[in-house]
């Protein structure tokens, strides 16, 4: 299999250079303002990250148009100084073509000059490379197509580059096409590829078809068919499963090897696991023998689970996950249909909502320590409780520690125990800023300074925090 897909797969015309519909047309327009001998703009640049067609789509525009094309390299030091004759040459509207001769331009068709990885001659400033490239561009009787992955470093070298051409964009090929470009090139070779195999296959690529063609290749070398465990395998990155995504092959499906196989995909610890099993157990299991024998495979999960803790018996886990998938999958007797609306799990919730909250007490408690010298843990013991009834029941002193403590809306309404946008809270920043600004105003800037310093030594919060 010396035979290389990517370069089977070329695109042969325009038509067939998939995902960036615009660049396609702005080239197109391009090259019949050629045609007719008037392009506003003699060379185009196309820009993108690898992969995305870029080459594909020059060489695919001179097949279109029936041009000669002249590739070249850029980054190749030997062909620097064949860049500087192509400028003169292309002065005189005569080219090279790939094995060196000279070709007129007298029989009329157009030669278009390709410079690939154009970007990268500029890394040889003192061979001037950029200049000729510069001077070509200007000159050219052909059309040129420059090549780059790196437009900004090359146009903000030369100006007469970045003018005098037309700049193409190529974005990266998003995933589904990624994938129908796959499937397709599976399918013309009688290989059985599986969607999520594809999927991992096209998220992988991260848009550069090219290497997703390339994978696809090594994949398929002595396979017929292509499944997820076989990418996955090959050190594929797996693509990112969500419990929500799992549920079905638990719950639903009746094949509890792959459930199994899933759910040790998910990045989520096993007490996780667990309370989503749990959760959404009784929602999908109507039948109550499927039920009964579901919650005791759940049981039995629970069971490795605290083994795990009390024993730090790590290797657990495993069994934990498999009770989860395998044997809840296989408690029912047929599979089930229809659509199942799965939940979050409660507790989850629950936590998630007090974890808000109990990250803001730490907060203020850490500013309250602060002031008072003290640790953040004894602030919230011995110093938040007494601190919140001063904070709710007398004004001035609510006003001046919103000030001196730099109290955000959020913490105002933790400590006063409303919502954040209730009229009191809103109220208690409005009374607060109104304080600051009365005495920062120019006149009064000296009490500013007192009063910033105040707080701490007035006689009620001196009282506060000197015990
Ligand atoms: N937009 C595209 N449409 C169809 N095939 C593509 C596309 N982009 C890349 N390919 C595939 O990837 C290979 C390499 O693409 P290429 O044009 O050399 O990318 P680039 O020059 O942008 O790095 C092509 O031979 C083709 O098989
Ligand atoms: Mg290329």
């Amino acid at each position: 299999m010396s035979e290389d897909w990517t370069e089977a797969y070329r695109p042969k015309g325009l038509d067939e250079v998939l995902g960036n519909p615009k660049a396609v047309r702005d080239l197109k327009g391009w090259a019949e303002d050629w045609e007719k001998g008037n392009p506003s703009k003699k060379a185009a640049v196309l820009i993108g990250t690898p992969g995305t067609g870029k080459t594909s789509a020059a060489l695919a525009l001179a097949a279109d148009y029936n041009w000669d094309v002249v590739e070249m390299n850029a980054s190749d030091q030997r062909n620097a100084d064949a860049i500087r004759s192509i400028a003169l040459r292309g002065a005189l509207g005569e080219t090279f073509s790939n094995t060196g001769e000279y070709l007129s331009s007298k029989d009329g068709k157009l030669k278009l000059i390709v410079l690939d990885e154009a970007d990268n001659i500029s890394g040889r400033e003192d061979r001037g490379g950029v200049p000729a490239m510069a001077e070509l561009v200007r000159s050219t009787k052909q059309p040129v197509i420059l090549i780059v992955n790196d437009w900004y470093a090359l146009s903000r070298r030369s100006s007469a580059l970045k003018n005098g051409t037309l700049q193409v964009k190529f974005a990266r090929i998003k995933a589904p096409t990624v994938r129908n470009v796959l499937g397709n090139i599976a399918r013309d070779r009688g290989i059985k590829i599986s969607d999520n195999a594809l999927e991992i296959l096209a998220e992988n690529s991260n848009g550069d078809l090219r290497s997703a063609i390339r994978d696809l290749q090594a994949l398929a070398a002595g396979r017929t068919e292509i499944n997820e465990k076989d990418t996955i395998s090959m050190g594929f990155r797996e693509v990112e499963q969500t419990m929500y995504s799992v549920m079905d092959d638990i719950f639903k499906r009746m094949d509890p090897a792959e459930a199994r196989f899933r759910l040790r995909d998910v990045d989520e610890s096993p007490d996780h696991k667990l309370l989503w099993i749990e959760e959404n157990l009784p929602h999908a299991y109507r039948d109550h023998m499927d039920l009964y024998r579901g919650m005791k495979a759940i049981s039995r999960a629970d069971d490795f689970l605290s083994r795990v803790r009390r024993r730090q018996y790590y290797r657990f886990w495993a069994y934990t996950s498999d009770h989860l998938s395998f044997s809840v999958c296989a408690a029912k007797q047929k599979e089930i249909r229809g659509y199942i609306r799965y939940q979050f799990p409660m507790y989850l919730m629950k936590m998630s909502r007090s974890k808000a909250s109990r990250a803001l007490k730490n907060e203020i408690s850490a500013k309250l320590g602060d002031m008072a010298h003290m640790s953040i843990k004894s602030a919230k013991q011995d110093l938040l409780p007494s601190f919140m009834l001063l904070f709710q029941r007398q004004e001035e002193f609510r006003l001046n520690m919103i000030i001196d403590m730099e109290l955000e809306q959020e913490e105002i309404a933790f400590l006063l125990g409303a919502k954040v946008d209730s009229a009191k809270v809103k109220r208690a920043v409005a009374d607060a800023k109104k304080l600051v600004n009365e005495h920062s105003s120019p006149k009064n800037n000296k009490i500013d300074v007192e009063k910033k310093a105040e707080p701490k030594s007035a006689p009620n919060q001196a009282r506060l925090f000197s015990f």
